[in-house]
């Protein structure tokens, strides 16, 4: 396979160890957040896995897992945020506390249809924590809870993220920039 860009051209934003400090971070304000609480996370695909899966082993928490799918309708999807759940959660959520696992939050069009859904569920409480924000793209009314890095108005790509499902699995946060 061929990547649209060679990793060797993408510029490093967040390096692997710098991620891997901030995640144990997260992972404790989280666990002394929660504290002797269970904690239903729910991780949202693709992109949230590997933010996951290196965050719950952190965690000193009683937690269980659930993952939901979602995607977007036509092209022009992410500016109007019409999105739809391709795999819905496994488990109920009514009644528990929920902490929903995202890569990046950028327009905020996908948690603010996530959130409805999710609430819809009942619920004990919601939150978000997010690997990334990029606070100058947001349109709608959505902040998260617990934000790994407040990042520039930049396409990322690694440590889950991807362009053209290439790049999830770089250890890094990397910077794709348009070709001119
Ligand atoms: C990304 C990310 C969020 C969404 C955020 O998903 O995982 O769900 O975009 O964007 P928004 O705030 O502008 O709505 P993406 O559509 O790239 O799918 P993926 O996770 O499967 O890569």
């Amino acid at each position: 396979m061929n990547y649209a860009v060679p990793v060797s051209n993408l510029e490093v934003l967040l390096d692997a160890e710098t991620i891997a400090h901030r995640v144990r971070e997260l992972a404790r304000e989280i666990s002394a957040d929660y504290r002797d609480r269970p904690l239903r996370l729910v991780g949202i695909l693709k992109g949230a896995w590997v933010f996951l899966g290196d965050l719950i082993r952190h965690l000193d928490l009683q937690i269980t897992v659930d993952f939901l799918s979602i995607a977007s309708y036509g092209n022009h999807s992410r500016s109007s945020g019409v999105v739809r759940v391709t795999k819905d959660l496994d488990e109920s959520i009514e009644g528990l506390d929920v902490l929903v696992v995202e890569d990046i939050l950028d327009t905020g069009h996908t948690f603010e249809y996530l959130r409805g859904v999710l609430e819809a569920h009942k619920p004990r409480s919601l939150k978000v924590v997010t690997l990334l924000d990029k606070p100058s793209r947001r349109v709608r009314p959505v902040r998260a809870d617990y934000v790994g890095f407040a990042i520039p108005d930049v396409f990322v790509v690694g440590y889950g993220l991807d362009y053209a499902q290439q790049y999830r699995n770089l250890p890094d946060v990397r910077v794709l920039r348009p070709t001119p």
